[in-house]
């Protein structure tokens, strides 16, 4: 059983954190989509509302045979993979901007836990600039983001903002 963990904010998840589900759900059997509750982050959504999020619009992404499933987490994403006996950490890599950051936590969670691999999958090009904190941003200040984060998240942020 090929079990990974996609750790993340997704404060809100995005189109862009779509695309690496679907490009990553042919290499594993189950996927936990790991959303973190960082208390000492202020986020636009709570856990739960983000976790809610995901799970609606997962049916709209092609996973094929993979078991897709969502949870919030606290504390080590790594303790947390091993928790879920999970083999791979997937994380999206953008444009070379992210490989420091992420090379960095990659070593630091194979570190803490050598048997765990972080999987880097490339994110589609239109989505090579689409940050959840970008996103947030041109939303709050009127902006257009129709096409980078799902109908459904846009709905909920308009929510939020009145
Ligand atoms: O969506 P993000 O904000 O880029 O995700 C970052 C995340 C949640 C993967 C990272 O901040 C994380 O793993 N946080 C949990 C605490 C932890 O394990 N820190 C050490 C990483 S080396």
């Amino acid at each position: 059983m090929r079990r990974a963990i996609f750790p993340g904010s997704f404060d809100p998840p995005t189109n862009g954190h779509l695309d690496i589900i679907r490009r990553s759900a042919p290499l594993f059997d189950e996927m936990i989509v790991s959303v973190l509750n960082n208390p000492d982050k202020k986020p636009m959504f709570s856990p739960d509302e983000r976790c809610e999020m995901i799970r609606e619009v997962l049916p709209s992404v092609e996973t094929g045979a993979c078991t897709i499933s969502v949870e919030s987490f606290e504390g080590l994403t790594a303790e947390f993979a091993r928790r879920r006996e999970a083999g791979a950490i997937i994380r999206g890599i953008r444009a070379v901007a992210d490989y420091e950051y992420e090379l960095r936590m990659a070593l630091m969670n194979r570190r803490l836990e050598p048997s765990i691999e972080t999987v880097f999958l490339m994110a589609g090009e239109e989505f090579s600039y689409v940050s959840s904190t970008l996103m947030k941003q041109v939303f709050l200040l009127g902006g257009r983001v129709e096409g980078l984060i799902p109908d459904l998240v846009e709905k909920r942020m308009r929510a939020k903002k009145t």
